[in-house]
């Protein structure tokens, strides 16, 4: 079925069901300040909500370094830059949606929290607006039937560091029309990504063959295989990754590492997804990796020095 055909048979949604201007981006953290950066400088106009103004603001701050980055490099211009970050406001309240045409949703990798926002999110979007989660885990099906919308939900995963990262998975629910889909792929085509379609499963594709594979060099490390070092330059050299996957972990959040290989190990009922009691011990005392300055890594000194 072609893309045209996709539309017509979808149910006339009038003109606001046409090409994505504006994007709502609920939570400012890691991915959702990468999400606005990557959306801003496609030519969105991006709201962008958080609890608090700080939490925006310390965004604003990283988006703007990371663009930096990019003027640095030549990829962009100092131009191109100042217009990203004019395209970027702050959402006080979900009253800010009102004339968004699609708002993703990247707070907290928790279900019970997510579920509270779309409920309360929903009331005040346009009818036509798309609903989107960057869940990297948790069942789309599921999230949509919190929202009054399943039809025009869907999952945006989106990979870290969100402006360098060519992929992104997109996962239908159950209900999400064709038109959904089409929109949300014409979205992510135009921010120059890459597309890859998952079906709903428990941590989609990435994370189901990734996470596996850094809660084994967890295990790596609590059988006393190697040390922090010896199994990130083992797969950093032996397999041409670019990180190390303990690095990668603490990159990614160990939290965030630990809440997948949950939902891996409770959706498919396989032992083998057991995650490893040393991922548990080091998200129990608060090393959460980068974001908490010590994870597999201390970096609280000049340069990150392993903690074991
Ligand atoms: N914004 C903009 N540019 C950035 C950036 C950011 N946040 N982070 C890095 N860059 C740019 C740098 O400026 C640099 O640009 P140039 O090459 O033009 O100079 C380039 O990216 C490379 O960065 P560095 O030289 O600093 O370091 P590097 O070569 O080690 O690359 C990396 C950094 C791209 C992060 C690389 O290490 C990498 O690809 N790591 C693996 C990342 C990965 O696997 N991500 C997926 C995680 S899983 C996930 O996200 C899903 C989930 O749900 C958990």
């Amino acid at each position: 079925m072609g893309a045209n055909e996709e539309t017509n048979n979808a149910p006339d949604r009038g003109p606001s069901a046409g090409p994505i201007a504006k994007v709502g981006v609920i939570g400012a953290g890691q991915m959702g300040n990468g999400i606005a950066h990557a959306a801003a400088l496609a030519g969105f106009d991006v709201a962008l909500n958080d609890l608090e103004r700080e939490k925006f603001d310390e965004a604003m701050e990283v988006i703007g370094k990371n663009l930096d980055r990019q003027v640095n490099s030549g990829k962009i211009t100092a131009d191109e830059k100042k217009k990203a970050l004019g395209r970027i406001s702050f959402a006080e309240t979900y009253a800010d949606f009102a004339d968004a045409d699609l708002v993703v949703e990247a707070a907290t990798e928790e279900e019970t929290i997510k579920r509270k926002i779309f409920v309360a999110l929903c009331p005040f979007l346009k009818p036509d607006a798309i609903v989107a989660s960057n869940t990297s885990s948790i069942s789309i099906t599921r999230l949509a039937a919190a929202t009054d919308r399943p039809e025009r939900f869907i999952g945006l995963h989106f990979m870290n560091p969100v402006p360098v990262m060519e992929l992104v998975e997109i996962i239908r629910g159950i209900a999400t029309e064709d038109v959904t889909f089409t929109r949300a792929k014409e979205f992510v085509s135009k921010m120059g990504k890459t597309v890859a379609v998952s079906e709903d499963f428990p941590a989609f594709m990435v994370n189901r063959i990734l996470l596996p594979m850094i809660n084994e060099a967890v295990y790596t490390l609590y059988e006393g295989v190697g040390s922090v070092d010896a199994i990130d330059t083992a797969m950093r050299l032996g397999a041409h990754h670019p990180m190390g996957p303990l690095q990668l972990a603490d990159f990614i959040g160990l939290d965030t590492c630990l809440s997948i290989m949950q939902v891996l190990y409770e959706g498919l009922a396989d032992s083998k997804y057991r995650p490893c009691p040393l991922l548990v011990k080091y998200v129990e005392a608060g090393w959460l990796g980068r974001k908490s300055n010590r994870g597999f890594y201390d970096y609280r000194g000049e340069t990150p020095m392993p903690t074991r």
